[in-house]
């Protein structure tokens, strides 16, 4: 018995990995958050399997369910948000399962910040501007960020900036990072990305506020700041110039 921690992905059913959706139909049992996992992705689970909206419950109730599903011998898929390297809540799951001896392991899924990315046609990373992403949060109710992680200390690199959990604060992340970036910095709000409901935001840091006032969004959306958005006058990478001496090209 295992249980299999999977990334469901940004929200489109298809956009599960192959490797997800065969573990899905393996097992007899799928906890899965409800607000965040597509019914249509449930449709993967095996016929009979029992399926538990762990959105109402707590941690020691989630752990409950583990542990009857391993006293059955039973495998359990646990489907998350986006992947499960960033903001998933795993880490305190496998912990109570390493203390229970209960085996588990973890599939890969596609971010929030790519399929943002995809949906906004641009790669986050341009020769010359940037190349570094940074994926950071807002302080929320369940946790608050630690003391250095300051957005500040992250635009003083100029980075492009992925701002997760953030929605809420949109005012303040335009406070902070303008002294950075610039008013004419480009800004993208991405909600509810590859959802039938997914909007596109676009504006400045001097104009995004009023953007947002004026739309639908409301949860779920992912703040994009940087130069990178914008640049058109980039140079190309040396990557495929025909001086540059690679192993694939005689
Ligand atoms: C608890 S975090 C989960 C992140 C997830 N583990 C990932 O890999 O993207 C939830 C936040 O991720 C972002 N997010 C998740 N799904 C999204 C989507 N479909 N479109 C835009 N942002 C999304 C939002 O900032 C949301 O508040």
């Amino acid at each position: 018995m295992t249980v299999h921690f999977i990334g469901a992905g940004p929200g489109a059913a298809d956009l599960l990995t192959v490797r997800g959706r065969d573990i899905l139909a393996s097992c007899p049992v799928c906890l899965y958050a409800g607000s965040v996992v597509p019914p249509d992705m449930l449709k993967f689970c095996p016929p009979g399997a029992r399926l538990i909206d762990t959105a109402p419950l707590t941690l020691d109730q989630i752990e409950a369910e583990y542990v009857k599903a391993h006293e059955a011998g039973e495998d359990v898929a646990r489907l998350h948000s986006g992947d499960l390297s960033i903001y998933s809540a795993v880490a305190e799951q496998t912990r109570r399962l390493d203390r229970l001896n209960i085996p588990w392991r973890m599939v890969p899924g596609v971010p929030a910040f790519a399929a943002a990315a995809s949906l906004l046609g641009q790669e986050l990373t341009v020769p010359g501007v940037t190349q570094s992403l940074v994926l950071t949060r807002m302080t929320g109710r369940a946790s608050a960020m630690p003391e250095k992680e300051k957005l500040a200390a992250f635009a003083a690199t100029g980075a492009t900036l992925a701002v997760h959990l953030a929605i809420h604060v949109l005012d303040k992340i335009v406070e902070e990072l303008t002294p950075f970036y610039g008013a004419d910095c480009p800004v993208a709000i991405v909600a509810r990305a590859t959802w039938p409901d997914e909007v596109v935001l676009r504006g400045t840091l001097g104009t995004i506020q009023n953007v947002f006032e004026q739309s639908p969004v409301e949860r779920t959306a992912l703040v994009l700041v940087g130069p990178a958005l914008g640049h058109k006058e980039f140079r190309e990478s040396a990557l495929y110039d025909p001086d540059y001496r690679r192993r694939f090209r005689s």
